[in-house]
This record gives C-alpha cells, structure tokens and sequence, in this order.
C-alpha cells in the first residue's frame, strides 16, 4: 500500500478514497486517469499511459531527456503535475509520427546525422528541436545551441544533433505541412465515447 493511500485511509476513518480524475489530452486524444495529485505529467505518460518515449534521466529538470511540448511549448514533464496538464494539448515523440508512419522531419534527420548513440537522450532533443524550429531559433547556430543546452547528451552527440536540426530547420522552412504534429482542432474531435475506449486500452498497456 502506497504512503498515499495509506494517509488517506487515516484521513477517511480507514475508508477508501478514489483518487481524482484527471484528463490530458495526449497527441489529440483524451485519456482519463484516476492518479493522485502528485503524479507527474512524466509518470502519467509513462507508467499509467505506456508512452514510454519521454524518458526519465534525472528527474529533476536538469538532463531534457523528458522533453514534451504542452501547447507548443517545450516543457520538463518531470517537472509539471499531471494536473496541471489538463485541459493543454500535450505532444510527446510519439505524436510526431503520421499515421502513414512518415516521420517528422527532425526524426528523419537525426537518422540521416547519425546523431544518437544509446539513443536516451534523443526523443527530449527531438521535441526541443520541434518547439525551437518552430519559435524560428534554428537560423544562427549559436543560437541554436544555445536553446539546445538544456538536454544534455552523455554520449556527446551534440555536433551531430545540431548538423541534424539545422537541416530539419532548412526542410521546414522549404515545406513547412512536413512538420505538422497533432492540431488542437483534431483534439477536440474527439468525443467522450472515444475518450472512455482510449482510456480502457491505456489501462491494458503494460
Ligand atoms: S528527467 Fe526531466 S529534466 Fe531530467
Ligand atoms: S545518445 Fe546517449 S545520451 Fe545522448
């Protein structure tokens, strides 16, 4: 029995209490999950979702290796409650993926750079490569490093994960719908019947 549920039992006079739902809507699809408040977004995404691409280094905001996008915006999911998710448009790296299977520009570069060795490290460079080509950081190297210095790589990767981007940076720029991730408008397609069923195949993810 958790810390958690243990306290709450205490709270309650030894009654049961269900955690909060709490509903963040992932890649366009809303998933509904009883978890208590102090779930991180990274933990929802991982444990209770089975999106295992985020990756979990330090837990700390220190390392990047949990890079997602919340609304666009590059963000430390180790850092962010789960609640404070709900009702944002929360990218990971497997939403970069269309559903014909054609990667994202950036994950095609990073291919064709060589850029990754135990490969840890690359699906929090790749969301930041996405939001910062975007925001149209990408242009001036130095620049581009910079906004890149918060995902650290071990296996020292960096001069390959830049030649990577800017070449993202530049088919982007060429072909901009290359680049599109999941749109709000196709989040809110979804309907409360096709939450419930996302949610019951979450619940089977291992
Ligand atoms: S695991 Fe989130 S910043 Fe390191
Ligand atoms: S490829 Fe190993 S940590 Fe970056």
């Amino acid at each position: 029995m958790t810390d958690t549920l243990q306290a709450s039992r205490h709270a309650t006079g030894g009654a049961e209490i269900s955690p909060p739902l709490v509903s963040l809507r992932i890649n366009g699809s809303v998933h509904t999950l009883a978890i208590g408040p102090e779930v991180t977004l990274l933990d929802a995404l991982r444990e209770h979702l089975g999106l295992t691409g985020s990756k979990k280094g330090c837990g700390l905001g220190q390392c990047g290796a949990c890079t997602v996008l919340m609304d666009g915006m590059r963000v430390n999911s180790c850092l962010v409650l789960a609640v404070r998710a709900e009702h944002r448009d929360i990218t990971t790296i497997e939403g970069l993926v269309r559903d014909d299977g054609t990667l994202h520009p950036v994950q095609q570069a990073f291919i064709d750079h060589d850029a990754f060795q135990c490969g840890y490290c690359t699906p929090g460079q790749i969301m930041s490569a996405v939001a910062l080509i975007e925001e149209g950081r990408a242009a001036d190297e130095a620049e581009l490093r910079r906004h890149m210095s918060g995902n650290l790589c071990r296996c020292g990767a960096h001069a390959n994960i830049i030649a990577a981007i800017r070449q993202a940076a530049e088919q982007i720029a060429r072909s901009p719908e290359a680049a599109r991730t999941v749109t709000p408008e196709a989040a809110r397609t979804v309907t409360p019947e096709a939450a419930r069923n996302t949610t019951a195949q979450a619940g089977a993810a291992p």
